[in-house]
Parts: structure tokens; C-alpha cells; sequence
């Protein structure tokens, strides 16, 4: 065996060994990457975790401002209630004040009104809605259009209504009074007749219905189609019978009504009760609604 085979003889002996050396060296390199590899996963992992807590705590803190928010809205919304109710309730007070507490009162021998007390306005009802024309005839002046929208509609409905009495003042009561008296004898006169201060016509709220046709005659009236039409429409705008037959006050007075407003007219004629059957203190509750239309 010369030189040159023995040396190709070792080299070749050689070369498992170089494999493992390559293979260990290899695979070091390998563990190193993988281990490197897992170390940078395990911390994107904890990171995630971290994220993700973070993330819970965020949401937490949103639901319990989203839960704060609605407590304060509920908050809000009750007290705008509150804010409205009083608000209401002063617009109630002011309504009120505005209206004069007797208009809803019982006279007829129940309640005084003295000499001094007059509506606080009134007008002149129109020509052609009295009887006789050129008697000069007023009503409370909130009370006019209710009066006026009665009378107008009773034309359109070919029905002969007119006014024959309306606001009468303390003084004018009087005089009537002493004049029945002296025709009747008193005690004739209080049956139809109020004393001064206690007729409903000084509120200037209440009239006495005639016909052209009986010439502006009271008695009767109820035998007539006019007195029948007021007792189905009357009362949609705000009027009553004061004194219906068997009433515990005077005669049966089928031309004398009293406007009382139409929440309270409508509620009489449900009940079918008469206004002076009912309690004055259910009364008083309808006096805000009073001119309502
Ligand atoms: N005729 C009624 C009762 C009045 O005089 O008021």
C-alpha cells in the first residue's frame, strides 16, 4: 500500500466523523432557533394576555359608566317630570286666578252676592239675539261667545230663540223684585223671583229664553219646540236648566239657564243630575275648565 491510498484510506474514516460533528453542531443551531422561536411566542402570548385583561377592564369600566349614564338619565327624565308637574300646576294657578270664584256658586237662597259684586265684563248681546230688539240686554263678556254660538246655531237649525233677560244688576234685581212684589204680593214674587243678591242673572252668566213668535213670553215656554231644542243642545255649549220642575228653590222656570261651562254642563247631563244636586265642592273643580271651549 503506497502513501497516497493510505491517506484516501483515512479521509474517508474521517468523514462520519465530521457528519456528527456538522449534525451536533446542526441541531445546536436548531435548539437555539426553536428555543429563540418559543421564547418570542411565550411573550407574544403574554402580551395577548395582557391585552386581553387590559381589554376586560376597559370593558368593565365602559358598563359602568354606560350603567352611571342611564341612572342619571332616569334621573334627568324624573325630574323633568317633576319640572313639568309643577309647571302645570302653576299654569293651573294662574288659569284659576284668572277666573272669579262666584261664577260656580249656588245662589238661589243659598248664596248672598252683595250689592257691590259685578262681572268683571260685560257686552252687549247682539240686536237680533234679543227680544224685544231694542232692549238693551249684556252678558259676561268670556260668556258672549258661548251664548252666541247657541243662539247662532239654533237659527241654523230654523229653531225662533231670543234672549229676554240677561245680566241684571244688584239694583236692577231690586227693582224687579218690588215691582213683582207690589203685582203678585211677596210671597207670589218669591216664588219666580230672586230677592236682590241672590239671583244667578247679577253673575251675568244666565239668561231667560223667549220666542218671537209668543212675543217674548216666558209662561209656556216649555210647551214650545224652541225649549225642547235647548234641552238636547244646550248643554254643548255650556248651559243649564237652573230650575227644572220639582227644583227646591222657586217654580219651574223652563226659560232660565245658567252657563256653567261645557265640562260641567256635559257631566250634568251624563249624571242626569241638576247643578244645584250636586256637591259645591265637586262644583269648584270644574271652575279652572270654566270658559274652556
Ligand atoms: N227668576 C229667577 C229665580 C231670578 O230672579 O233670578
Amino acid at each position: 500500500m503506497n502513501d497516497l491510498s493510505f491517506s484516501k484510506q483515512k479521509g474517508v474514516a474521517a468523514i462520519p466523523m465530521i457528519l456528527g460533528i456538522v449534525a451536533v453542531v446542526g441541531l445546536g443551531i436548531l435548539f437555539f432557533q426553536l428555543n429563540s422561536v418559543q421564547n418570542a411566542f411565550s411573550g407574544a402570548v403574554e402580551k395577548y394576555n395582557d391585552a386581553n385583561t387590559k381589554l376586560s377592564l376597559k370593558e368593565e369600566e365602559a358598563r359602568a359608566l354606560s350603567e352611571a349614564l342611564y341612572s342619571e338619565q332616569q334621573k334627568n327624565a324624573e325630574l323633568e317630570d317633576e319640572l313639568d308637574d309643577v309647571e302645570d300646576e302653576l299654569d293651573d294657578l294662574e288659569k284659576l286666578s284668572k277666573i272669579d270664584s262666584e261664577l260656580l256658586q249656588k245662589y238661589s237662597k243659598v248664596y248672598f252676592l252683595n250689592e257691590h259684586y259685578t262681572p268683571a265684563s260685560v257686552i252687549e248681546i247682539d240686536k237680533d239675539l234679543r227680544y224685544p230688539e231694542d232692549k238693551e240686554l249684556s252678558i259676561n263678556k268670556r260668556v258672549a261667545p258661548f251664548l252666541e254660538g247657541l243662539l247662532r246655531k239654533a237659527k241654523e237649525d230654523k229653531v225662533d230663540l231670543r234672549v229676554a233677560s240677561a245680566y241684571r244688576s244688584f239694583d236692577e234685581q231690586s227693582t224687579l223684585k218690588s215691582g213683582y212684589s207690589v203685582t203678585y204680593g211677596a210671597g207670589s214674587a218669591n216664588a219666580f223671583s230672586a230677592d236682590q243678591g241672590y239671583s244667578e242673572h247679577q253673575l251675568g252668566t244666565t239668561v231667560d229664553f223667549t220666542t218671537v213668535a209668543t212675543k217674548g213670553a216666558l209662561d209656556g215656554f216649555n210647551s214650545t219646540a224652541s225649549y225642547t231644542w235647548l234641552l238636547a243642545n244646550a248643554y254643548k255649549y255650556g248651559f243649564v236648566l237652573s230650575y227644572p220642575e220639582g227644583n227646591a228653590y222657586y217654580v219651574f222656570e223652563p226659560w232660565h239657564w245658567r252657563f256653567v261651562g261645557k265640562d260641567l254642563a256635559e257631566d250634568l247631563r251624563k249624571k242626569k243630575i241638576g247643578f244645584y244636586d250636586m256637591d259645591q265642592r265637586d262644583i269648584d273643580k270644574y271652575l279652572i275648565k270654566f270658559f274652556d271651549k
